[in-house]
Parts: C-alpha cells; structure tokens; sequence
C-alpha cells in the first residue's frame, strides 16, 4: 500500500468571499498558485447549480494559469456534463446536490441510478476523465461504484468529523473497512469532508486512503495564519500520520 497520500484543495470558499461583495477578488485562480506552491497535489472547484461560490469562468480559465490537475466536483446534470466534456478536467467528481443544503450533505446514493450514472459518465471517460463518485462508507455502494466503472471513490467524512469519542472511533472503522474494500476491488480511494487539523491525522493513517480532499477549514485557517502556511501544515500532519 502506498506511503504517500495526496492533499486536494477545495477552494470554493475563497470564491464564497468574493461573491459576498460581488467584487474580483479574493480570486480562486490565485488560491490554486498559492496552494501549489505551498505543496497541494491538486485543485476542486465545486460547480453548483446556484453557483453560489465557483462560477463558470473559474472552471473555463482554470487550465490557462494552473498547471495542477483539476477535480470539477459537480451533480449528475445535462448541463454540467458539457461543461465537464468543455474543460476536460482530470477527474469528475459526482456529488449528490440539494439547492437548499449548506454543503454536501451525504454520499451520492449510486444504488438507485446505476444504468442513467453509466449513461452519464461514458462520454466523459471517453476524453480520458477519471470519475470519482463522493459516497458514504457502505460496500454495497462500492461496489456498484466499481461496476458502473468509476476509477475512485471518495468516502464521506462528515460524520465521523461530527461524532465524538466511541461513535467517533466506530465511525473510523468504518471508513477503514471501506477504504480496505474499495482497494481490494481495485478502486482508488479518496476522503474528504469536514477535516481539520484536530481529526485529520486518524484518516490520513488508513494506508487504503490515497487523497485527502479538504476546503473549509483550510480557508478558514487561511484567514488568521495564511493560505500557503494552513495547507503546509495539513500536509506535515498527513504525512506525519503516514509515518507511524
Ligand atoms: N469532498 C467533497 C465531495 C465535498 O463536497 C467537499 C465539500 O465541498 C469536500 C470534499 C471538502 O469538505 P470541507 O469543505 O468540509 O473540507
């Protein structure tokens, strides 16, 4: 199993800050060259249908100034398909989308939609996407994951972030066992979703998890100590965490 383990930057929220004051700034684009430099392995801009935070000029000018690779997290919808087959990120991530939630709150439910999710990711693994769909940690979802032919999973972290003490510490072997599995079948496994400097170190040392997928508090944090100094903090406990 791999030592290593990758730190997207969910940058969003920069953009939340901008749009507050409908002003240019703070730009997105300038958060990925800051996180780049600060040691990220990769960029997610959520797409929403609202487009409460990312707008479509972030995903359309993203590739002219950013060299990292660029996850468009997106909801199964006609129109973010042509956009994806527009941009031709590195990797699609599905997500499932509500116009009222605060922010994702659970897994896609791949079960329920297997043959129109096959549908929807064909054209886009034909330009050479990876598809990573965002689910809880339950293997009968894994497992259709697989067979539908994602190349990833990301296991929703949020509960286990929300949770204390023994619900914490079984919310954890969950996520493990789920991790474990999904390697097994031969999927990349990503997390993400709630993660700070307090909780991130009992993921980053299930060696199944390849990439960690973090927004949030990482622009918080940017606010009091710095955007480069949060996210090589983050990357020093991952690692940290992998060493043990
Ligand atoms: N992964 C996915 C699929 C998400 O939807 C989000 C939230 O936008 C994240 C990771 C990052 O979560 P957070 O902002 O809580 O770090």
């Amino acid at each position: 199993m791999t030592k290593t383990i990758r730190l997207g930057i969910n940058l969003d929220h920069i953009a939340t800050l901008r749009n507050a004051r409908g002003e240019i700034y703070p730009n997105p684009l300038r958060g990925a060259k800051i996180a780049k430099e600060a040691g990220a392995d990769n960029i997610t801009l959520h797409l929403r249908e609202d487009r409460r935070h990312i707008i479509d000029a972030d995903v359309l000018t993203y590739r002219q100034h950013i060299t990292l690779p660029l996850n468009l997290e997106m909801a199964a919808t006609p129109e973010m398909q042509q956009i994806a087959l527009k941009v031709k990120p590195h990797t699609v991530s599905l997500v499932p989308e509500k116009r009222e939630e605060r922010t994702t709150e659970g897994g896609l439910n791949i079960l329920h939609q297997q043959e129109s999710l096959r549908d929807f990711i064909a054209p886009l693994k034909q330009e050479n996407i990876k598809i990573a769909f965002f689910i809880e940690p339950d293997k009968l979802q894994i497992d259709a994951a697989k067979e539908i032919g994602a190349d990833a999973i990301e296991l929703h972290t949020g509960r286990y972030a929300q949770l204390k003490g023994e619900a914490q510490q079984k919310e954890l072997d969950t996520l493990t066992d789920a991790a474990k599995h999904s390697k097994q079948i031969g999927l990349n496994c990503h997390a993400g979703h709630g993660l700070t400097f307090d909780n991130v170190s009992a993921i980053a040392a299930i060696m199944a998890i390849e990439e960690l997928n973090i927004g949030h508090f990482i622009i918080s944090e940017a606010v009091f100590i710095s955007l480069e100094h949060a996210i090589k903090k983050m990357k020093q406990l991952m690692n940290q965490a992998r060493q043990r």
